[in-house]
């Protein structure tokens, strides 16, 4: 009984090991194509700015935001789980390819300090 016990925990092991591998290579693996997202990105400028630092407060800035957040966002966008006029209507046409692209995209773009002016805070 303590013998069958043991391999049961060995063999346990052995899985813990595998699924954790194939986690970490998940995690390392791209979400999606940056240049692609780059691309797709040209509708978005005009709020978003070309970088993902937008200066108006009111669009949120997107660079350097987790990857993961982007794609669970705009698929929130999309169907209508997050609401905002304008984010429902530029997610509408976005494919599942397309969010992984643009969330790839935003997530490597370099955060840069953002600092709020004193005159808009004040608002
Ligand atoms: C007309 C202006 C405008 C355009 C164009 C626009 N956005 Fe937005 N975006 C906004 C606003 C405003 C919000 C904040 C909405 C809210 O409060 O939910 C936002 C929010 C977001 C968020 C959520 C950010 C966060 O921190 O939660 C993401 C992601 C995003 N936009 C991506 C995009 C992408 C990708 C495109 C192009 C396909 C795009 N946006 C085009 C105005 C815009």
């Amino acid at each position: 009984m303590s013998g069958q016990h043991k391999i049961n925990q060995r063999a346990m092991v052995g899985i813990a090991a595998i699924v954790g591998l194939a986690a970490g290579a998940a995690v390392a693996q791209p979400i999606g194509d940056v240049d692609a997202g780059r691309e797709k990105s040209q509708a978005c400028i005009a709020c978003h700015n070309a970088n993902g630092v937008s200066d108006n407060p009111a669009w949120p800035i997107l660079a350097g935001q987790h990857a993961d957040y982007l794609v669970h966002v705009l698929r929130e966008y999309r169907s209508g789980e997050r609401v905002n006029a304008i984010m429902n209507g530029q997610a509408q046409g976005l494919s599942d390819e397309d969010i992984r692209d643009l969330a790839a995209f935003y997530s490597a773009q370099d955060p840069a300090l953002n600092v709020v002016r004193r005159e808009r805070s004040r608002r």
